[in-house]
């Protein structure tokens, strides 16, 4: 939804170049396509996962991913607004995103580093148990916003989250490792969703805390949490010092989009509970770009 900026968006299995619309996609080696990978196989090993039973291609390793930087540099196209990171599989590419944030920086010391610190979901890790001290020592410090589920906060605060003041707090941590604005995505109260975000505005100062209650769909989507870290990025770029205003206009082009792809799945005879729904991206744009906010921030 983002009107400027130039984003540079990689996954260990795509590398993307988006200027905002069109967007301009790296993808050395996937066939399937954006928002794809996700944990919506309960049994995932680690670099399968796709959200799909088989996939193809190779994951990108970290000498692979720098040479397609040094590519970009060798055109000049090292200036970005906005990193993005998602699924990465492996402590070597995730080393190898750290050099990219520095070069990207050397270049744009303004450069806004968004990270999804996508580690697992629900009580389990999906990725090797390695890496989880690499985001919290090295990504974390890095990161200018910061996206986890419940459990990846948990992971990298090393603390429980069973309410929502546990969730805040985890923020606090969280902004005093580095990054000034966190979104837990949703952390389960009492059946619904909640969404916490933080946004510290000044290094020390208490940070200016929202929820969003998000009712919980009885259905399990693929992509949702890639979409929702690429909404925040885009809205957080029009509205940079309100992170509640840009949380509202995610949650409800989300969960207009999850609406849709229920419909779709309804209306074409199947039963929306019995596997993972693919979430309708394309069919929503319209959504996605002018959102109808039906999802209110309330501020603590
Ligand atoms: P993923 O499983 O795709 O990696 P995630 O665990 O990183 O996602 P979540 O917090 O689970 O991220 O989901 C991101 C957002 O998607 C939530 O904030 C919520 O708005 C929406 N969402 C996901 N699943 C549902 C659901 N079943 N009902 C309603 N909203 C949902
Ligand atoms: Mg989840
Ligand atoms: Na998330
Ligand atoms: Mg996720």
């Amino acid at each position: 939804p983002s009107e400027t900026g130039r984003v540079l968006s990689i996954q260990s299995h795509t590398v993307q170049v988006m200027n905002t619309l069109p967007i301009l996609v790296l993808k050395p080696h996937r066939q399937a396509s954006y928002t794809t990978y996700s944990s919506s196989l309960r049994s995932l090993r680690p670099d399968t996962c796709a959200g799909y039973p088989t996939f193809k291609g190779q994951v990108l390793n970290g000498q692979q991913l720098w040479e397609l930087i040094e590519g970009l540099g060798a055109n000049d196209l090292l200036y970005y607004t906005h990193l993005l990171t998602g699924y990465i599989g492996s402590v070597s590419f995730l080393n190898t995103v750290l050099e990219v944030v520095n070069k990207l920086r050397s270049i744009n010391p303004k450069l806004t580093y968004v990270c999804d610190p996508v580690m697992g979901d629900e009580g389990k890790l999906y990725v090797p148990p390695e890496l989880v001290s690499v985001y919290r020592e090295k990504v974390v410090p890095v990161a200018s916003m910061l996206t986890p589920n419940q459990f990846e906060a948990e992971q990298l605060t090393g603390f429980r989250i069973e309410s929502e003041t546990d969730g805040r707090d985890a923020c606090k941590i969280l902004h005093a490792a580095g990054p000034p604005k966190v979104v837990i995505t949703s952390i389960n109260v009492n059946g619904n969703l909640l969404l916490i975000g933080s946004h510290q505005k000044e290094k020390g100062q208490s940070p200016e805390q929202f929820k969003i209650v998000i009712p919980k769909i009885p259905s399990y989507f693929t992509g949702t949490g890639d979409l929702m870290t690429a909404l925040l990025l885009g809205w957080s770029n029009k509205y940079p010092d309100s992170l509640d205003t840009a949380a509202e206009l995610a949650v409800s082009s989300l969960q207009a989009v999850l609406q849709r792809t229920l419909n779709d799945y309804l209306s074409a005879g199947y039963d929306p509970q019995s596997s993972s729904l693919e979430i309708r991206l394309i069919q929503s744009q319209d959504g996605i770009r002018n959102p109808d906010v039906k999802f209110k921030a309330e501020k603590y």
